[in-house]
């Protein structure tokens, strides 16, 4: 993978821990560093050896402290929307990336912070985290689909509430609202993190996978819509041989080796 002037990046047995680095702006997300994100998150895909990516900030005090209020200050209309359908794409991608995500949010996620943070699989927060949408307090609204994600996650009333006061939050409050599933010791959070991915990769990739996707699309639907899609998923299961692995493992009492493989031959009545 190549070296990226935002990022760091470090592999170690199927976990990508990638750190926003800006901190002297709080890793503020500037265009550059949006641009770079978006490259970043493209090429992950190839990173065959990346089976679970944790993202996290650099520094003592941020996760990421938002859009760069600096660079947004002079914007035009029309750039200010360019501003945020690029974060909103990047967002996107990194909501539906096949591998799973998990945030390590280690400091203040505020406004952008928290739009990021929205877009992992699971979240993960230091007892230090900061969590909210100040944007109100600036003169705009949030513009990384935070009007979006932000109600989906924690309903309407408290979504409208955050983002109406602009409050910041604790760890803990986002919690108890469901915006984070773990609250842990500052200093025990990647740590955390990474035992969370361990867990999930002991399990068949391709299940795991094909359970983010039903999630994701089924959200997008109706109930009954997304059920049928559910049973498309839950079929395809049995195109991989993790399907028969991992239940021929359990009726002879032994632990599960997946490969992740389609069957050479897949046998259908319709
Ligand atoms: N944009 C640009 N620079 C930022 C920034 C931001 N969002 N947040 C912090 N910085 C910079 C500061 O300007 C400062 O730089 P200088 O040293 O050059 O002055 C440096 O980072 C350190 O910040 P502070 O001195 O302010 O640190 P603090 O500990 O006193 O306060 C903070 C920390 C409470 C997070 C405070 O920095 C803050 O309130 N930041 C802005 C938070 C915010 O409003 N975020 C929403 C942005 S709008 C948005 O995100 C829109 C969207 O949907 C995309």
């Amino acid at each position: 993978m190549k070296d990226f002037k935002y990022f760091l990046i470090e592999k170690d047995e199927g976990i990508a821990v990638i750190t926003f680095n800006r901190p002297e702006a709080l890793n503020a997300l500037s265009i550059p560093l949006m641009e770079e994100l978006e490259e970043l998150v493209d090429s992950l895909p190839a990173e065959k050896d990346i089976q679970v990516a944790i993202f996290t900030g650099a520094g003592e005090k941020a996760f990421i402290a938002g859009g760069d209020i600096k660079v947004m200050y002079p914007m035009t209309p029309h750039e200010a929307k360019e501003y945020a359908k690029l974060g909103q794409r990047v967002l996107y991608k990194i909501e539906n990336l096949e591998i799973p995500t998990i945030g390590a949010i280690n400091g203040y996620a505020l406004g952008g912070g928290t739009e990021v943070a929205m877009a992992f699989d699971i979240r993960i927060a230091s007892e230090r985290a900061v969590f909210g949408q100040p944007e109100v307090y600036l003169g705009i609204t949030p513009g990384y689909a935070g009007t979006q994600r932000l109600p989906r996650l924690v309903g309407k009333g408290m979504g409208k509430m955050l983002i109406f006061t602009g409050d910041h939050i604790s760890a803990e409050e986002a919690y108890r609202i469901g915006l984070v599933q773990k609250v842990v010791p500052h200093e025990k959070l990647l740590e955390e993190a990474k035992a969370l991915a361990r867990r999930i990769m002991k399990n068949s990739p391709v299940a795991v996978r094909l359970a983010k996707v039903a999630i994701n699309q089924g959200l997008e639907m109706d109930f009954w819509s997304a059920c049928v899609y559910e049973a498309h998923v839950f079929g395809m299961c049995f195109t991989y041989e993790d399907q028969s692995e991992g239940m021929s493992a359990f009726i002879e009492k032994r632990k599960p080796q997946f490969s992740g493989k389609m069957l050479p031959k897949i046998k259908t009545n319709g």
